[in-house]
């Protein structure tokens, strides 16, 4: 495990004049992670812009070259990847530091699964308590061998197949990073690799495999999302754009809902339908969200969101809806927490393995600011003020988890007292500058 590396970096949210203005959020994480990781497995030069140049990222560039790929960064957000090829990767000579990336570690090991060699991972504390075992099992059943801590834990080593057996394969959690894991291993298997979801989740890596030219087939059946790739196809080498990232316009974009007066453009943001959940529920909400200027990019929906100040009122978000909104119910309670009644959340199990336990996290820093919140095994329950500022004047203790600082100095914003947090590091993961950018449209975090 990575010792702990700096000193803390407190920092606070105090009560905020109306934000105003436009900004482009920084790349898609989910999309920089597998941009830089099919760029490696491609034959040819891909190059990407708009890159997350977040620690997350930064890790799987990293990874990818230690193992015999060329990702190099050539400008802002800009990054040229030499590929090896599908099958191609080399091993690499020393342990592999995912830092605090689940995403990045859970896609490694099926991009290892798939290949003849081994490689060690291992990340930060957070990561190291975070369950492997669901992208172990699948990736055992194509023939790779996992050695790892007691609990299927990092470190962990990965012994990857020669010849990967395509495997058909039906989720038994919602996770795009299981589906990914099974889909990247499968990439050098003969035959036909087919992960079957239940509830769809992100398709991210299925939209940039056709990107790169495999084959990919999607079908809905009685039994849910069936998706199949033909194994050991020639990726190609391609350009990709990543838009900004829906997970991140979500703290400024519910800032602004909830800050009196304020007018936010959000510009760029990625709206792929499995990850805009939460526009919907805003929008049954009764927030004002215009979505413009649609287009399309690398195969992905993108458009750019002007919001302004509006009263919210209290909704169900039903379970079926949580995995197009998984990273977002931290800044969701946010805003149930200003909204008129009742907000209930449902079908929130996998909030309690994120990068923290993020159903008990909210919960206790939500209470600890005076709103009024319910806590059960997979829901929550917030009894909005209306648009009275909570009481405020808590400390939130961040846990290595970058949403649980970003949504308390958002509850900062509309609180009678400042919100602090006990540690603003883990916000370089996915979202560096997120100060900059929130005192950008006029907050006050220091
Ligand atoms: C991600 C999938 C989600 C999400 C994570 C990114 C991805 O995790 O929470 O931030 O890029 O595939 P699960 O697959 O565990 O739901």
């Amino acid at each position: 495990m990575s010792a702990p590396t700096s000193p803390k970096s407190p920092l606070q949210a105090g009560p905020s004049h109306a934000l105003k203005g436009r900004v482009r959020v920084p790349g898609d994480k989910s999309i920089s992670h597998r941009a830089l990781m099919l760029g490696a497995l491609a034959v040819g030069e891909t190059r990407i812009s708009g890159l997350l140049e977040g620690e997350d990222v930064l890790a799987t560039a990293a990874a990818v070259n230690a193992m015999g790929a060329r990702a190099e960064r050539t400008g802002d957000g800009a990054w040229r990847v030499v590929g090896r090829g599908v099958g191609g990767l080399a091993e690499p000579e020393h342990v592999i530091d995912m830092g605090n990336a689940g995403t990045g570690v859970r896609l490694m090991m099926g991009v290892v699964a798939g290949h003849d060699m081994t490689a060690t991972f291992t990340g930060d504390a957070s990561l190291c308590r975070r369950p492997m075992g669901r992208v172990t099992k699948p990736l055992e059943m194509m023939g790779a061998k996992f050695t790892g801590r007691e609990g299927g834990l990092l470190p962990m080593t990965v012994r990857g197949a020669a010849e990967p057996l395509p495997i058909e394969y039906e989720l038994p959690v919602a996770s795009a990073q299981v589906k990914s894991a099974v889909l990247l291993a499968g990439l050098n298997a003969p035959g036909v690799t087919t992960v079957i979801e239940p509830q769809p989740t992100r398709d991210h890596t299925e939209n940039m495999l056709r990107w790169f030219g495999a084959e990919v087939a999607v079908q809905d059946t009685a039994r849910g999302r069936r998706v199949s790739l033909i194994g050991r196809p020639e990726l190609t080498a391609r350009d990709v754009a990543v838009p900004a990232d829906v997970s991140s316009a979500a703290f400024p974009l519910v800032a602004a809902l909830v800050v009196p007066g304020s007018e936010v453009t959000l510009v760029d943001v990625g709206l792929n339908p499995l990850r805009a959940g939460l526009v919907t529920t805003l929008g049954e909400m009764g927030a004002a969200i215009e979505v413009l200027n649609r287009r399309e990019e690398a195969g992905e929906p993108v458009a750019d969101l002007r919001v302004t100040a509006h009263a919210l009122k209290g909704v169900t978000v039903p379970a079926e809806r949580a995995p197009s909104m998984i990273d977002e119910y931290p800044i969701l309670a946010v805003a149930a927490a200003l909204a008129e009644g009742e907000t209930r959340m449902e079908g929130l199990k996998e909030l309690r393995v994120k990068e923290s336990d993020r159903l008990a996290a909210v919960a206790r820093g939500l209470a600890a600011a005076g709103v009024e919140v319910e806590e059960g095994p997979d829901w929550l329950v917030v009894r909005g003020s209306g648009g009275r500022p909570p009481k405020g004047g808590c400390t939130v203790t961040v846990d290595l988890d970058h949403r649980i600082a970003m949504a308390f100095l958002v509850l900062g914003l509309v609180s009678e007292n400042p919100v602090a947090i006990d540690d603003g590091a883990a916000m370089a993961t996915s979202f560096p500058g997120f100060v900059a950018v929130m005192n950008g449209l006029g907050a006050d975090i220091k």
